[in-house]
């Protein structure tokens, strides 16, 4: 019998599979099913910053686009932060899986203080899905990059429980950015938040939303970084997210160093069912491997413990593959 329990955010887990943020998880029905289809811990659907903001009065004089007004003013009324607060309390009683909630934020602001609202409301740890859009072309990357750095650092100081920041791909030095999340007492990374993609329609020339849900396929750029990150920053969790559709890519992700997975678009098109299926698998695989417990092949293909590290390094096609004509 092979155990699959592991630690993230010093969170003890059943198993390293999570549900991650999104319609998912907006109800205690839907989270009482994902903890009986044997998820190891759920991260419930955000709420957004505009959201926390606009009830605090912050926007209540109007945003700056009608269409954001109106679409603040709809979602704040259906979605309250009462309400987000007695759903992470209804899942705490209803479920014995860790439940984490999720900030979407742009900016350390007054949404800070929601933060601690969440952590008196029982949940286990924090999830924050940070991202800046920087169109000032005179503004340094160093300036972005403080931003975070200044959020982790009020987060700290406010809340007891574990937080971890849901980074996107794009980053000078993702390495530094981690290792300075790190030293300002963030407790993991979420490897990566995969954000809407404009498309164009050349039939109505008009800007469209390319695919909503992810493919297997857009794992491997991710396990890159997650093997790179798991050997340079040793000490942080890491939670491996985009492009988790089988048992088989929880096994990847593990041996390149992550913690835990979580599993979005996958679910969405199979069911919340699926997660058994998945698990199943992973325990499969480490019944043919003679594998007892996930420490055993964790990080064992990371960009520290593989033999050939420079695999990870290597980035130009045409210095590696010019046979290909
Ligand atoms: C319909 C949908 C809703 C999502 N909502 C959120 C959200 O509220 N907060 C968040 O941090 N990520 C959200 N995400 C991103 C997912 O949590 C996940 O990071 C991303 O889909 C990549 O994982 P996947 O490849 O398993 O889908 C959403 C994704 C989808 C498809």
């Amino acid at each position: 019998m092979v155990k699959l329990e592991t630690k993230y955010l010093g969170l003890t887990l059943r198993n390293p599979l999570i549900v991650s943020s999104s319609g998912l998880a907006d109800s205690a029905d839907k989270i009482k099913k994902i903890e009986d289809y044997g998820a190891g811990a759920v991260v419930l659907k955000s709420i957004f910053e505009e959201q926390i903001n606009y009830q605090a009065g912050v926007l209540s004089k109007g945003a700056d686009y009608p269409e954001a007004s109106d679409y603040i003013s709809y979602y704040t009324k259906t979605h309250s932060l009462d309400n987000y607060l007695k759903l992470i309390h209804t899942a705490k009683e209803s479920t014995d899986i860790p439940v984490i909630p999720s900030i979407n934020c742009v900016s350390a602001d007054d949404w800070i203080n929601f933060a601690k609202n969440i952590e008196s409301a029982g949940a286990d740890a924090l999830e924050v899905n940070v991202f800046f859009l920087p169109l000032d072309k005179s503004s340094k990357p160093a300036n972005s990059e403080k931003l975070y750095f200044e959020l982790v650092e009020r987060l700290r100081k406010t809340l007891s429980i574990p937080f971890a920041i849901k980074l996107g791909q794009r980053f000078t030095n993702l390495f530094y950015i981690i290792d300075q999340l790190y030293n300002r007492g963030t407790n993991g990374v979420v490897l990566f938040n995969r954000f809407f993609e404009p498309d164009i329609d050349i039939n109505v020339m008009n800007i469209t939303p390319s695919a909503v849900f992810s493919s297997p396929d857009e794992k491997r750029n991710v396990l890159r970084w997650i093997a790179m990150s798991s050997a340079l920053n040793e000490k942080i969790s890491i939670s491996a997210s985009t492009g988790v559709h089988s048992g088989d890519d929880i096994v990847k992700y593990l041996l390149a160093g992550a913690d835990t997975v979580q599993a979005c678009s996958v679910l969405y098109d199979k069911g919340i069912e699926y997660l058994k299926e998945m698990l199943g698998d992973l325990e499969k695989w480490m019944e043919w491997k003679n594998f007892e417990n996930l420490d055993q092949f964790r990080a064992m293909l990371n960009y520290k413990n593989f033999g050939d590290a420079r695999k990870y390094e290597r980035a130009q096609f045409m210095k590696y593959f010019s046979a290909y004509e």
